[in-house]
């Protein structure tokens, strides 16, 4: 088949994408449930706001009162009117009301018992004693100051009146020339003011109270009239010299101005300015904390024309003198048709819900990263030339989309069900900042999933997070948001945790939804952006996912690169092996070579002549190749592979031999990019696999020790991916896919579209050679293909891994010498860390090999009579095994005749009972006892 070629960007991305989809084909019903999850939370916000809406917002008390004028028989009512004189005070505000009533235009002063009194922190300028107090008569001061203390001092005269004046005819008239205080705030319409309307005292503000100056009056009109008791109050009218005095009353009497926790508080302060008989310039101070009591309720309206009035109205008196009257009688707020209350408690719970519905995906990316991770599929994949470049990519596009679209199902799903939250604000602001807040979630997902590598823990962990997250943000989070004396400043330090900051963003979009509903306007739109707290937000959520995807780039980096993420922090002593040991080991090898590893050393001038003058022909090329595992817990660094040199051609198989532990597998490692090489290095076709791994990798198939698989994905549709990303297209890759699975017989009985979890692991295996060899790889590595394979099958494997042998360079590591002999051109064998010897399974036989082995099982009293026999025909055998009656001899062959061997045989046989006998030529594994024997004698002292 012709060489495929490197994939490009493109062609492994597209492998990447088409492996997920079908990876989430698989999990569609848990894909399903995740997407239905915001649907469900939809339906139950819808749900509780039905209740709230026919239990309270459209409950009798919450609208116009009515009465039934007309019923029939059975006593229902077939024709009702409603209206403001069917009401009680509570549903008259839901009315409609054609003429409002007048109400006389209130002053804000303070209550008798936080009116200003002399106090030790306070100047003494003709402020009452404190004993007023007691009696609840204490003056309502007013302060006053300017440039021209003349001019003040008889405009003071004629602020208040001194007398009650009342007028029959018209009383409201009547009043206007009277000045009215009282101690509540105004609400946020005027149709109903509650100083009236509420049980509280009316003041009647005048410079002199004359005694027994109380009398009664009826404000408004039927049926919402009301009949009040007006008391005197006298006014207080202090000059001050200049106005940072009067802002130190004022300050002062503050309850929060004192240390003494008393309050001594002034109901307006004026500042004249430079006013004179053609000037009026005036400063008003009046009290406005009651404003808004907190960011989102409704601004109340404030007591302040009647101030503003009093004032002008005594300028013109000074002007035009006492005659001239500027009056103002009343109030009225403008008329109103009938409302309805609507509360939306769903945009109120929403944030708490949403919150949960976004974060959810958080486990979600980050179980399938961990996965993939944890089952180093990650590694596999990067083995088959998927780089991290792609692999990044792919993995956010593919979960930016999947979020996205996550998000947009859950804005679909609430505007469709009719939650205000979605109805009513900006719909181009949610999404901006819902796909601005999962791209920051996926970056953190990155983040995480580079630190931590256990899917299990993690998945607990992060739901955990989630739910914590939600409830933490609604019950504190709000609560602290609300509260205005909270720092703004901590608030943001709260925001930076990326589920508060989530929650916020949720929070503005409820509060915007809420009072949206509530006066029958839009919720949050673009222009509301920076008086709502979004614009830090987003600020937030924007740097965060910058800081978080450069820091788990960063760390993957490092660890991919086989460095810890915090290298940089471990001193170099440690990184430089402690040589003591290891050079014990090299001279042990050192005698090794002397004594009889002629073809070592040959391999070794051969991999030296090929550095020198690189040529193609050799695909694998190690020079010098070592790895030190450092010294832990005080143990000392572990040599795992001193030295190893080694020159494969295209075309070749080679075995890799020797007992478990030899450094086989960091052999293997190293060559595939797992192991940074201590020293050394290795070329792959000319690339050096330190420095060239990512281009090393485009032509390599690996099949590792463990089958690293897919548990859902059928082993079609692994081939498929790794095809396509050897660059496989079209009709060669079904081919190479068909061929592929016949060969390893995993085509028949709907074998190949099984999912790869249900498979045996003789199955495993067959489909990990068959991934290793896919897309015609230059070099490829198997760590023991054959592992748990029934001997038919493992025939088979023999065969395909033979045929892929013409043009690939292999290395192959195995316990089986049969399989050895039967597949590889030449084998090492490797002890200890380094190849003992190098040769094809004939030569490695006749050179180990120069011997019989003679085996003879006895009862054990007679293994004396044995030895004796093999003395007679063999004076140089040496035994080389014996337990319970068997022994083995080795005998060397120049000095052995078959046949003599045979007649002495029968010649003991009449001596004594011979249970059972045989004599061998030779073994690949008497070959490999006796090499792995040899390497090993020299390492006592470890
Ligand atoms: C202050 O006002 C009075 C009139 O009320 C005027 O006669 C006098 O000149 C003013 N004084 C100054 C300094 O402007
Ligand atoms: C009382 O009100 C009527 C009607 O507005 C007005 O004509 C009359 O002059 C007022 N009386 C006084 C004493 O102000
Ligand atoms: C205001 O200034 C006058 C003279 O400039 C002074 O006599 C008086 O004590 C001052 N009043 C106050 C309250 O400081
Ligand atoms: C302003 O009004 C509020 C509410 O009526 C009151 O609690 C507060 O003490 C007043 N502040 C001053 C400085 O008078």
């Amino acid at each position: 088949m012709a060489d495929p070629g490197t994939a490009s960007f493109l062609t492994r991305a597209n492998a990447l994408l088409r492996k997920n989809l079908t990876y989430q084909k698989r999990n569609i019903w848990s894909n399903f449930r995740l997407i239905m999850i915001p649907l469900y939370l939809c339906v139950l916000l819808v749900i509780i706001q039905v209740l709230v809406d026919t239990q309270f917002n459209n409950a009798d008390e919450n609208r116009c009162g009515c009465q039934c004028t007309v019923t029939n028989q059975n006593g229902k009512c077939v024709n009702k009117t409603c209206g403001l004189e069917f009401s009680t005070s509570d549903q008259a505000l839901f009315c409609p009301i054609s003429s409002p009533p007048r109400w006389p235009p209130l002053l804000q002063v303070p209550r008798p018992d936080s009116r200003a009194v002399r106090a030790s922190f306070l100047p003494d300028i003709g402020l009452p004693d404190e004993s007023c107090r007691r009696t609840r008569t204490c003056p309502v001061t007013l302060l006053f100051t300017g440039n021209n203390h003349s001019l003040g001092a008889s405009l003071l005269g004629n602020l208040l009146p001194s007398s009650v004046a009342v007028n029959s005819t018209d009383p409201l008239q009547g009043l206007a020339y009277n000045v009215l205080g009282t101690e509540i705030e105004a609400g946020d319409t005027n149709y109903l003011d509650p100083g009236i309307s509420l049980n509280l005292t009316i003041y009647n503000i005048q410079s002199r109270c004359i005694s027994n100056a109380a009398f009664s009056f009826s404000f408004g009109e039927e049926p919402l009239k009301f009949k009040k008791e007006l008391k005197c109050a006298q006014g207080l009218n202090l000059w001050r010299n200049n106005s940072r005095e009067v802002n130190d009353m004022i300050f002062k009497g503050y309850r929060k101005g004192n240390s003494q926790g008393k309050t001594n508080e002034i109901a307006a302060a004026y500042d004249l300015l430079n006013t004179d008989r053609n000037n009026f310039n005036v400063h008003i101070y009046y009290n406005s904390t009651y404003k808004e009591n907190s960011r989102n309720t409704p601004t109340t309206l404030l007591r302040l024309p009647r101030s503003v009035n009093m004032v002008s109205n005594a300028f013109l008196q000074l002007l035009q003198g006492p005659g001239t009257k500027m009056l103002f009688e009343y109030v009225k707020e403008v008329p109103k048709v009938e409302t309805r209350l609507r509360l939306d408690i769903a945009s109120l719970i929403g944030p708490l819900f949403f919150t949960w519905v976004i974060l959810l995906l958080f486990p979600v990316i980050l179980s399938s990263l961990v996965y993939e991770k944890q089952e180093r599929l990650r590694i596999i994949m990067k083995m088959h030339g998927l780089g991290d470049g792609p692999y990044w990519m792919i993995s956010y596009a593919y979960f930016l989309a999947m979020s996205t679209l996550y998000v947009i199902c859950l804005m679909i799903y609430g505007s469709a069900i009719g939650l205000k939250f979605f109805r009513l604000n900006d719909y181009s602001i949610q999404f901006t900042f819902y796909f601005l807040y999962v791209n920051l979630q996926i970056a953190l997902c990155f983040l995480v999933s580079s630190i931590f590598s256990k899917v299990k823990t993690l998945t607990v962990a992060s739901y955990i997070y989630v739910f914590l997250s939600g409830l933490v943000g609604e019950f504190l989070l709000e609560f602290l948001i609300e509260d205005p004396s909270f720092s703004r400043g901590w608030i943001i330090v709260l925001e930076l945790f990326p589920a508060f900051s989530l929650y916020r963003g949720l929070y503005e979009f409820g509060e915007f939804s809420f009072q949206g509903n509530l006066r029958g306007a839009d919720g949050m739109k673009w222009k509301d952006f920076s008086d709502s707290a979004m614009d830090h937000v987003f600020l937030i959520i924007i740097v965060e996912w910058f800081l978080a995807l450069t820091a788990a780039y960063y760390i993957d980096k490092m660890s991919s690169s086989g460095k810890g993420p915090l290298f940089f922090l471990k001193s170099p002593i440690n990184k430089s092996p402690s040589l003591r040991r290891p050079s014990l080991q090299r001279q042990g090898s050192k005698v090794v070579v002397e004594m009889e590893k002629t073809d070592v050393t040959q391999e070794i001038e051969k991999v030296e002549q090929l550095m020198l003058e690189p040529s193609t022909s050799h695909a694998i090329v190690c020079d010098n190749l070592k790895k030190v595992y450092p010294g832990r817990d005080g143990n000392p660094p572990k040599l795992a592979v001193s030295g190893l040199s080694l020159a494969v051609p295209s075309g070749e198989c080679f075995g890799m031999l020797g007992p478990n532990g030899a450094g086989k597998t960091s052999f293997i490692n190293m060559m595939t990019g797992l192991l940074k090489p201590t020293s050394g290095t290795g070329l792959v076709r000319g690339l050096d696999i330190c420095n060239d791994m990512d281009r090393v990798y485009t032509s390599m198939g690996v099949c590792p020790q463990h089958d690293l698989l897919w548990e859902t994905l059928t082993g079609r549709e692994h081939l498929l991916f790794y095809g396509r990303l050897k660059n496989l297209k079209g009709s060669d890759l079904i081919q190479a896919v068909e061929e592929s699975l016949k060969s390893v017989n995993l085509f028949h009985g709907g074998v190949a579209d099984k999912p790869a979890g249900k498979y045996s692991g003789g199955m495993k295996r067959r489909l990990s050679v068959a991934i290793s060899l896919i897309g015609n790889p230059k070099v490829v590595y198997m760590d023991e293909p054959s592992t748990g394979l029934d001997p038919a099958s493992r025939k088979n494997l023999w065969t395909v891994i033979k045929r892929a042998k013409q043009n690939t360079a292999i290395i192959l590591t195995t316990h089986s010498m049969e399989e050895a002999e039967f597949l590889c051109d030449r084998l090492g064998i490797f002890v200890d860390g380094s190849l003992q010897c190098i040769g094809n399974p004939k030569e490695l036989k006749g050179r180990y090999g120069g011997s019989y082995v003679f085996t003879m099982t006895t009862s054990s009293e007679h293994e004396g009579n044995v030895e004796r026999l093999i003395q007679d025909v063999s004076p140089n055998a040496k035994k080389i095994y014996h337990i319970a009656g068997t022994q083995k001899f080795e005998l060397p062959k120049e000095e052995v005749r078959i046949s003599e061997v045979f007649q002495a045989v029968e010649k003991a046989k009449s001596n004594f009972t011979v249970f059972a006998w045989g004599l061998a030529d030779t073994t690949l594994e008497d070959v490999f006892i006796k090499v792995a024997r040899t390497g090993q004698a020299f390492n006592v002292f470890s």
